[in-house]
Order: C-alpha cells, then structure tokens, then sequence
C-alpha cells in the first residue's frame, strides 16, 4: 500500500512512522508513506497556502489551487507507475464521518491512499466539494489539524495490511473486530501479590478457554460500552446472557 498525506507540517510525522510495528512494515516494503508539504505546491514569492474568508470573519482557510494542485500531480505519479483504480481523497476533518474499526478495514483494501490535513479555520469548500472523496473525524473534539488524526488513521490501516502484525488472529480478536471488546489477558506469573489468573486459562482446554472468553467479551462490552452489544453478531445464549445480566 503506497499512503501520501499532504500537510503544512511535515515534521509531525518523523517520529511516529519511525518505530514499532510501522518501522517493520515500511522496512518490510508492505507500505510506503509519502508526505508531501503542501506549500510546495505553490507559485507565489511567500508560498502563500491561506487567505481571509470571503464573507468576512476571524481566520484563515487554506487556499484550493496548492491542494488540488498537489493531489492531482500525487494521482499522475500513480496513475503512470502503477495504474492504480479509483484513489481515496480523505480530508482529516472534525466535521467527517466518525472513524471506526470498519472503516479502517474499508481504507485497507486500497492499494493507494491520498489524506490531506486540514488546518487554521477551514479549508476552501470548493475542494470538499470537488476533490475529496471522504471526509474523517477522529472523534468528536477539535485537534490544531488533521496530522494526529491522520497519524491515527495510518496506524489503524496499517496493522491490517497483510504481514505487518505477527499473526493474522491477533487483528481478528482485536476489541472491535468483533464487535465487542477484548475479554481481559493474563501473562506470568499465574499468581502475583495474591491475585490469580483465572483457573481455566491455566486448564489447557481450548474449549472452556474460548467459552470464557467470549463470555467475558459480552460482559465487558456491556460493561462499558452496551450500545455496542446492538450491532454485535451474538449467539441466542450470547443473547440470553446478556438479558439475564440487564435483569440482575
Ligand atoms: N482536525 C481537527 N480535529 C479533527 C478531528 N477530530 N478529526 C479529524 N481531523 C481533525
């Protein structure tokens, strides 16, 4: 997967790609992480990417032309190298739909994918209306801009590409991969200031083991986040416990 993320500043992105599981996956050539600053996309003498807003009011919005600009000469590369199908444009917004587990296997299956970084007040409508395909929110507060929210998405999308993580089941058994949270992990030692390891990890029965963990999946989802337990794909007991649970 080649990922291009356009920003005005590409510092914020030295650290985070440099380490951990992302520094094995582009090591590994699974991924390829492009960022391009956007100032680079323009003409003028002070390389000017913002401007007052039309109308009037406090801020600036980041100007159209050095965005399509840059996105359009980022699809040409693509196009000529590989031929790449439909390319996803993804502004990193606080108005965007909110991201989820789902869309991150959704953008993972793309072979290529372009995230422009909002920042200041806006950015000019003409490029949401025009240019962009997607809209993200990491979640509903405001960041300074879209570089930690793109960061956020990168990650997300990058320990689903195939070979990055260890073993494949450990992104399948991930909280919301399954719709439900992760039911609660042990290592040793199996006693620790008195406080045990649950008996049947320790039985060897894989059964009893993937019995209970499913079960303490349910419990925990509804714990903390019931809303979640709606949409999640339950068995009719997984569903009679529940019941009994809202009951006592
Ligand atoms: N830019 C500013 N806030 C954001 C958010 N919550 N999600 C995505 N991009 C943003």
């Amino acid at each position: 997967m080649q990922i291009n993320i356009l920003t005005l500043f590409p510092q914020m992105f030295d650290s985070p790609f440099s380490a951990s599981i992302f520094k094995r996956a582009i090591d590994g050539k699974l991924v390829r992480v492009n960022i391009h600053n956007i100032r680079d996309y323009t003409h003028d003498k002070h390389h000017t990417v913002d401007d007052y807003t039309y109308g009037g009011g406090a801020g600036m919005i980041l100007k159209s032309d050095p965005i399509f600009e840059a996105v359009e000469s980022i699809k040409s590369s693509i196009r000529l190298k590989e031929g790449a199908g439909v390319v996803p444009v993804i502004l990193l917004t606080p108005q965007g739909r909110l991201f989820s587990q789902q869309i991150a296997w959704e953008l993972s299956r793309h072979s290529h994918l372009i995230l422009i970084c909002g920042r200041y007040e806006g950015v000019d409508e003409r490029v949401l209306e025009h240019l962009v395909t997607d809209e993200i929110s990491i979640g509903d507060y405001v960041l300074s801009g879209g570089e930690l929210a793109a960061i956020v998405v990168v990650d997300a999308v990058v320990r689903l590409l195939p070979g990055v993580l260890g073993s494949e089941a450990s992104a399948l058994d991930d909280s919301h991969a399954t719709g439900l949270l992760e039911y609660p992990q042990y290592t040793r030692p199996a006693v620790y200031r008195g406080w045990a390891v649950p008996e049947v990890l320790l039985s060897g029965n894989h059964a009893q083991i993937a019995k209970w963990r499913r079960e303490q999946a349910v419990l925990r989802t509804m714990k903390r986040r019931p809303e979640l337990l709606d949409k999640a794909n339950l068995c009719l007991e997984e569903r009679q416990l529940v019941e009994d649970l809202k009951q006592s």
